[in-house]
């Protein structure tokens, strides 16, 4: 290989490496709080996460209706969130939503029960989280 394809290759391998995280405009997630040791169903969990807001799956890509509540179950599952701000509404997107949840399990371990505040998932400010076994 030609220095300048080498030097190509490897300019372009950096920017892949961080243009990509950058790009996703990652949810941020704080006061993340792992409440049990015993990571709860992977299946049952992926479908209790879209009952929130009377169901965000399939096209539905954001919570509708603006609730100042909501709770997202399946089985044992539960996933509750409430806006940090009282009486405010929750605006959240299906991708800030599951980003939010990937950013917990990222600190807690795959499906850890967890509490966490994510930020800017309500009209006014940020909502807390939590998903746990009932
Ligand atoms: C809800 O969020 C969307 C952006 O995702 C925004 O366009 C809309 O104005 C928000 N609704 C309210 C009532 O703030």
């Amino acid at each position: 290989m030609q220095f300048a394809t080498i030097l190509y290759t490897l300019s372009m391998l950096l920017v892949c490496a961080f243009s990509a995280p950058l790009e996703r405009r990652q949810e941020t997630v704080s006061n993340v709080k792992c409440t049990s040791k015993t990571p709860l169903d992977f299946h049952t969990s992926n479908v209790a996460l879209l009952q929130i807001c009377g169901g965000i799956a399939g096209s539905i890509q954001k919570c509708q209706g603006l609730p100042t509540s909501t709770t997202g179950q399946s089985g044992n599952v539960r996933f509750t969130i409430t806006p940090v701000v009282e009486g405010d509404q929750i605006n959240i997107s299906k991708g800030r939503w599951e980003q939010g949840i990937k950013a917990a399990f990222a600190v807690c371990g795959q499906n850890i029960p967890f509490t966490a505040t994510f930020t800017g998932g309500a009209v006014k400010g940020d909502v807390n989280v939590v998903y746990e076994a009932v």
